[in-house]
């Protein structure tokens, strides 16, 4: 009985830990109604804030719709001193006095382009980009950032490459027309996207995904179809995988943690049409952990998680921490969600990171 008490202190007392400065997530969907009641608490428990993504059917394309939703998400968290920061959804019509009004909100921090069918929910989105450049040009004098779901949807260009034609299509003229616009190109998954990032100028910065950091395109096809790996835009490559690693690992300040966590019910992606997205909110923090720690960078974590996604939009970086143990976590294999399950990532395996604690600093 002593001996084993000894063993449990001797556990602690040697465990190792990491404490940060409270992350944020510059890319997460948080979906409405009974779902959003049920995803919110995973990330209120562990970040600070998060860019909330606007493609609800009806999308968030007003100010007064994101005020609305604003507070059913905060109701959703009520008890915590999580801080979403809103997007709006921008469509062929988004008229340029609705960035003033965005601009002025004060709670408004993006404006997302969906290339029309580009993803779930996107079909009111943007069909030409030309069309929008009035709204490009307010939002460049307002500062306020373009977050890019980057693909093209032509059906001729395969699958895989898409990214990289949307690089070739519409960033780079868009960066040449206007040099000024603030873009966050998000959930970025190839060699040519961390090329492009870095070889841009300070304006343009990237966010990057735990599961396209753990995964390559493998992982769809692991023994048979995957529908808990399939996202979008899509696992690539083994080598934009470490294209993705070597630029975190870096340290350079334009890429930064964005989980795109989308959950989806495990009936909707089990299916004959499964949906696009992964759940990862239930332990983002620890996954990217995990993965610093794999990669020799945990001392790069803090500021991949919690520095360079405030100072690229313009915020203060947090005031209270966070700490992690390096001790195993198994995760389960589904949460209720709604009325029904979500499947999170890496259903029943086991993880070495988890959240011990939050704290003032
Ligand atoms: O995999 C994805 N899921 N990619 C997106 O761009 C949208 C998201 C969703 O809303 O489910
Ligand atoms: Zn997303």
């Amino acid at each position: 009985m002593l001996q084993s008490a000894w063993y449990i202190i001797q556990a602690i007392m040697t465990t190792e830990s990491i404490t940060i400065t409270r992350p944020d997530d510059w890319h997460l969907h948080l979906r409405d109604g009974d779902i959003l009641k049920s995803v919110a608490p995973f990330t209120a428990k562990q970040f600070q804030r998060a860019i909330v993504m606007p493609n609800l059917v009806p999308a968030i394309t007003t100010v007064r719709q994101a005020v609305d939703y604003l507070d059913r998400i905060l109701a959703a968290v009520e008890g915590t001193d999580f801080e979403p920061l809103m997007t709006l959804y921008l469509t062929d019509n988004t008229p340029a006095e609705e960035i003033v009004a965005a601009h002025k909100s004060c709670f408004i921090k993006g404006v997302k382009l969906y290339p029309a069918g580009a993803t779930t929910n996107s079909d009111d989105g943007v069909t030409d980009i030309h069309r929008c450049y009035p709204t490009l040009e307010e939002m460049q004098r307002a500062g306020l950032p373009l977050l890019v779901h980057g693909e093209v949807t032509d059906s001729e260009v395969d699958v895989f490459d898409r990214e990289k034609v949307f690089i070739e299509r519409v960033l780079i003229p868009l960066i040449d027309t206007f040099p000024n616009l603030k873009i966050v190109f998000e959930h970025i998954t190839t060699a040519d996207a961390v090329d492009f990032v870095m070889e841009s100028g300070p304006r343009v910065g990237a966010t990057v995904t735990a599961h396209h950091l753990l995964y390559n395109r493998n992982a769809m096809f692991d023994g048979g179809i995957r529908p808990h790996h399939y996202c979008l835009p899509v696992l690539k490559r083994e080598r934009h995988r470490r294209a993705l690693l070597e630029a975190i690992a870096s340290g350079n300040s334009k890429f930064f943690l964005g989980t795109d966590s989308a959950p989806h019910a495990k009936s909707r992606k089990e299916s004959d049409c499964g949906c696009a997205g992964i759940f990862s909110a239930h332990a983002a923090i620890e996954l990217y952990a995990t993965i610093f720690d794999d990669i020799g960078a945990l001392d790069r974590l803090e500021a991949f998680a919690s520095f360079f996604g405030p100072d690229f939009y313009g915020l203060p970086r947090n005031n209270k921490t966070i700490t992690l143990d390096k001790i195993a976590q198994t995760i389960p294999d589904s949460y209720p969600m709604a009325d029904q399950s979500v499947v999170p990532l890496m259903a029943g395996q086991t993880i070495p990171w988890k959240i011990k604690s939050n704290h003032d600093k």
